[in-house]
């Protein structure tokens, strides 16, 4: 099995090199300084060189209020990019696995999103991830359209770096209160991933841990686990006149995973806590 990796460098990129690495797995990793997705002409000819049996397609920009305010340059990467890797794909017959979001739905609905429910997404990093599950969809037929929730893990832009360096200064920081998802511990994913690509059963997935909460929930119970004495500050999303809307209640439903590969998911909770054990060693 020969895996090449597209945005390795991100923080679920870092973990599943861990994992491959752990699983004694070839794989070849690329980011930006080595491969720019949005360029087409230079990813078929390295693709093609490599041949690799999957492509695991990770790239992207994934700061929503940046892809609001730069939106030619978000459907450029989201959209075409992933276009492209379609392409390829299909050409050299390898299984894709492309990395979705939660923010492909509008948040409108009361309960978990599962993956059949209806897609309508209210910013620009969504619409262009989207158009992405859109392209492979179309494209490719060996494909994995995985949708995930709210990153935390080793290499991850989370809260719990930012509670650890304002630790020492004893400060407070606001935290949203108000919007509600799925976490998703990076090292379950990662696994979760490798067990998908050893497998056939193709089409969409949504994968996060078990549990809904908003980041003041994650940091209270960082709190609780790290005794951090930095106070938070509970804020409403709208105080904070981000560029992007958010979705106010997105959770992610999966019922693919364990109808497939019959696994419990394990909750955010517990998810955090063996993260906050691993940084802590
Ligand atoms: N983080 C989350 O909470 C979350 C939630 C749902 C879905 N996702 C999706 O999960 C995937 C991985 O997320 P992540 O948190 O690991 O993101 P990340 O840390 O931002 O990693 C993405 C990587 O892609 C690179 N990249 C950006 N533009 C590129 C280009 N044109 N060509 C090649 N590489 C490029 C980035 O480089 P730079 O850093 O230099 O831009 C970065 O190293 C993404 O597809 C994201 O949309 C993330």
């Amino acid at each position: 099995m020969k895996i090449f990796i597209t945005g390795a460098d991100g923080a679920l990129g870092k973990e599943m090199q861990q994992v491959l690495h752990k699983n004694s797995i070839n794989y070849v990793a690329s980011d930006l300084n080595q491969l720019d997705i949005a360029d087409f002409k230079k990813t078929n000819e390295i693709l093609l060189k490599h041949r690799p049996d999957i492509i695991l397609h990770f790239a992207a920009i994934s700061n929503v209020d940046y892809c609001e305010e730069n939106k030619d340059l978000a459907f450029h990467i989201n959209a075409l990019g992933t276009y492209g890797l379609a392409i390829i794909a299909k050409k050299i017959n390898a299984k894709i696995l492309y990395i979705s979001t939660n923010y492909v739905f509008d948040g409108s609905q009361e309960k978990p999103y599962l993956e059949h429910n209806a897609t309508a997404p209210i910013n620009e990093y969504g619409k262009t991830k989207l158009i992405g599950e859109n392209y492979i969809k179309d494209l490719c037929t060996r494909y994995f359209i995985v949708r995930t929730s709210w990153l935390f893990g080793k290499g991850s832009k989370n809260y719990v770096p930012k509670f650890i360096a304002d630790d020492k200064k004893s400060v407070s920081i606001n935290v949203i209160c108000d919007q509600f998802a799925s976490f998703t511990y990076t090292l379950d994913l990662a696994e979760a991933i490798l067990l998908l690509l050893k497998s056939e059963n193709y089409g969409t997935y949504h994968f996060t841990n078990r549990g809904v909460g908003s980041w003041l929930d994650f940091g209270l119970k960082a709190k609780e686990l790290m005794k951090f004495k930095t106070e938070l500050n509970p804020i409403k999303v709208k105080e904070l006149n981000l560029a992007a809307l958010r979705p106010r209640f997105a959770p992610l439903a999966s019922k693919n995973f364990e109808f497939f590969f019959k696994q419990n998911l394990r909750s955010w909770e517990d998810g955090l806590t063996e993260y906050i054990k691993s940084i802590q060693k």
